[in-house]
């Protein structure tokens, strides 16, 4: 045999993608170790080995070196804990042509099941580049999958991910509205009104960040005023009056804070968890309703995978719909602090009133300073949360039309 024909070969074949169709669905069913238990004759074409060659075998039977270790890390440890997880994958076939997928893994009865589409969305070729310049710095720097992982999670924060629920809930809602339009489908009003409340939950939670960082940028002002109107004596008693109260208000922010911004990451990630469900549920309903009517592959039974797939599809439906409901509730939640909120952001406006009088009236130098200083705080307060308020209306009148959208377009079909 002439080796060196064979690896140049395979390196020209390296280079080659090998097509397929928008319509293309690939499945596979896993056990809990990723070993192929089932598929689809999508599934097993594309992958150039015959069935027999696929059965039993360790999914990586098809790893592509192209992708990072850090996603695969990614994938199993959301996957040991019971997380429904998205990921771009790129593929090797038997011959060593590559394809890539979107891969929508999650937990099924006694494993995993795999469904999969073609991806052509913009966000396809921001991931494309990163896992490029990532498998890269894996190999230049044997990085352990762990820390590559958290390399992976910087580079998303980086392009506006706050967590890998945010990118598989924008890349997936991305992906299945570039292939409805491929496709020449209409596009799905819920997933289009689901993009439309992702950025506005993340703008909340921008807005909510900006007064937590300003609140620790300023927190020692009023512990200072008060020092300084001990040090101005009898004259600064007004003063010592006002920091005293603006200390007592500085302590109920921070505790406010806390939950007010915990409150805006439920928002965000319970609308990203929503869209994520929601679009797996509907490449579920594909699935599960093409492969009913697929010529069954030898080896593969067919009614036992289309009992899998019906499962996986009520499963996920169901979870679509629970999470709907969870946003609404969400956001009430929130919007209850609010009111909290702006009580607090009154009380500093008062406080910022008075104290802007005495020091006018003391011109000492370092109280008036402090006293830009509680302005500048209270500013952020109110820019905040003039943002929140903004963007809290956008998002409760998006998820009502959601509500509406998803019971009248895309109410389950009774079965
Ligand atoms: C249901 C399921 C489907 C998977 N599909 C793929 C796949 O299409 N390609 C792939 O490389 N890995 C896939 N994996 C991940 C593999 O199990 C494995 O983690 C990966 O190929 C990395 O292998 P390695 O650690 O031996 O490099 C899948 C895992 C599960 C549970």
């Amino acid at each position: 045999m002439d080796f060196s024909e064979t690896s140049e070969q395979s390196q020209l074949y390296r280079e080659i993608e090998i097509p397929f169709g928008f319509p293309e669905i690939f499945f596979s069913r896993t056990d809990t170790r990723g070993k192929i238990q089932a598929g689809n004759e999508v599934f097993q074409r594309i992958s150039g080995y015959s069935w027999s060659e696929l059965a039993g075998k360790p999914h990586n039977i098809i790893r592509h070196d192209g992708v990072p270790r850090a996603v695969f890390w990614l994938l199993w440890d959301r996957l040991k804990k019971g997380l429904q997880t998205g990921a771009y994958v790129k593929n090797k076939s038997k011959d060593g042509r590559y394809y890539w997928v979107y891969a929508i893994i999650t937990p099924c009865e006694g494993g995993y099941l795999s469904v999969r589409i073609k991806p052509s969305s913009a966000i396809f070729g921001v991931a494309q580049a990163e896992y490029a310049t990532l498998a890269r710095m894996e190999a230049e720097e044997t990085l352990s999958p762990a820390e590559s992982a958290m390399r992976l999670m910087a580079r998303l924060t980086a392009l506006g991910f706050e967590t890998y629920d945010a990118f598989m809930a924008a890349s997936l809602s991305a992906e299945f509205s570039a292939r409805d339009a491929n496709l020449q489908k209409a596009p799905r009003r819920t997933l289009a009104l689901y993009e439309r409340l992702m950025p506005s939950a993340a703008e909340l939670l921008a807005a909510a960040r900006q007064i937590s960082e300003g609140y620790l940028t300023y927190r020692f002002v009023p512990l200072n005023l008060l020092v300084h109107a001990g040090q101005i004596g009898e004259t600064g008693a007004a003063i010592a009056t006002i920091s005293t109260n603006y200390n007592i208000l500085s302590e109920e922010i921070e505790h406010g804070l806390d939950g007010f911004l915990q409150a805006a990451r439920t928002v965000s990630h319970t609308i990203n968890v929503g869209a994520f469900l929601l679009a797996t549920s509907y490449v579920q309903q594909e699935i599960a309703s093409s492969f009913s009517t697929e010529t069954p592959m030898d080896g593969v039974d067919h009614e036992v995978e289309n009992a899998y797939l019906d499962q996986q599809r009520a499963t996920y439906q169901a979870e679509a719909l629970k999470s709907l409901a969870g946003i609404e509730q969400e956001l009430k939640n929130f919007f209850g602090m609010i009111s909290e909120m702006k009580r607090l952001a009154s009380g500093l406006a008062a406080i910022r009133i008075m104290g802007k009088v005495e020091s006018g009236r003391l011109s000492v130098a370092v109280v008036q300073d402090l006293i830009a200083d509680l302005e500048a705080f209270q500013e952020i307060v109110q820019s905040g949360l003039s943002d929140i308020l903004q963007a809290n209306g956008a998002l409760r009148m998006d998820t009502s039309r959601l509500l509406e959208a998803y019971a009248t377009e895309d109410a389950p079909i009774p079965r």
